[in-house]
């Protein structure tokens, strides 16, 4: 299991949870992006976006909470190694082509209520797709279980390699659960970094 890193609940101390991930196995550090429109919070502006991503080791996952696909263009412009933005703002197939022809992996986040059938449209032009298994727009909330049906469906539905990742709530207790509805990346943020060793919590999850 890959694990990606949220520092959302270290936005107060950035740069030492950027650290702390780098000193980590983590295989990824994930930047939760919120233009507090699509949530109504705000985090990582491009200015401090591209300061976390130029002090990374790791490889950048981007999760976009943003309602505006211009905005989604601008991120891409920082070349994360994966880019990701919600399938509920999407209109066509376009953006998708712009994101992969400047290198960048490009994935759909899918919210809780929203159905899979949005996705389909778009799953040959994608990389990943994110399943979130809380509401979004902060850490630290309880994992939704519905969720997990979610996802084995899709996967039945499409035999596409996609990188199926998930967000919310990922901890000791959940993860086994995670791993049998198949996916292969997961996101986890207070589990991890409420804790003194990052890589207790990352083997764990492994
Ligand atoms: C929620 C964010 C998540 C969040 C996960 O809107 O997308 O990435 O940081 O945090 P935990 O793991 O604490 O639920
Ligand atoms: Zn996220």
């Amino acid at each position: 299991m890959k694990v990606s890193v949220s520092i959302l609940k270290e936005y107060n101390r950035l740069i030492n949870a950027v650290r702390k991930v780098n000193e980590s196995k983590a295989d990824f550090l994930h930047v939760d992006v919120m233009d507090g429109v699509f949530v109504d919070d705000v985090k990582f502006p491009l200015e401090v976006a591209k300061d976390v991503i130029s002090y990374s080791k790791k490889k950048i996952d981007m999760h976009l909470m943003v309602n505006d696909l211009d905005t989604v263009i601008k991120y891409a412009s920082l070349k994360p190694d994966y880019l990701t933005f919600h399938v509920e703002i999407i209109k066509d197939n376009k953006i998708l082509h712009k994101i992969k022809n400047l290198g960048i992996k490009v994935g759909l986040a899918i919210n809780p209520e929203t159905k899979i059938n949005k996705l389909l449209p778009y799953i040959d032009d994608i990389d990943l797709v994110l399943f979130m298994s809380v509401n979004p727009g902060k850490g630290g909330q309880e994992f939704k279980g519905e969720v997990l049906d979610k996802i084995k469906e899709f996967k039945k539905t499409t035999n596409k390699d996609l990188i199926i990742n998930i967000d919310g709530g990922i901890n000791d207790k959940t993860i086994d659960a995670v791993k049998e509805a198949g996916c292969t990346l997961v996101v986890s943020g207070s589990y991890v970094t409420n804790s003194d060793n990052y890589d207790s919590k990352i083997s764990s999850l492994r």
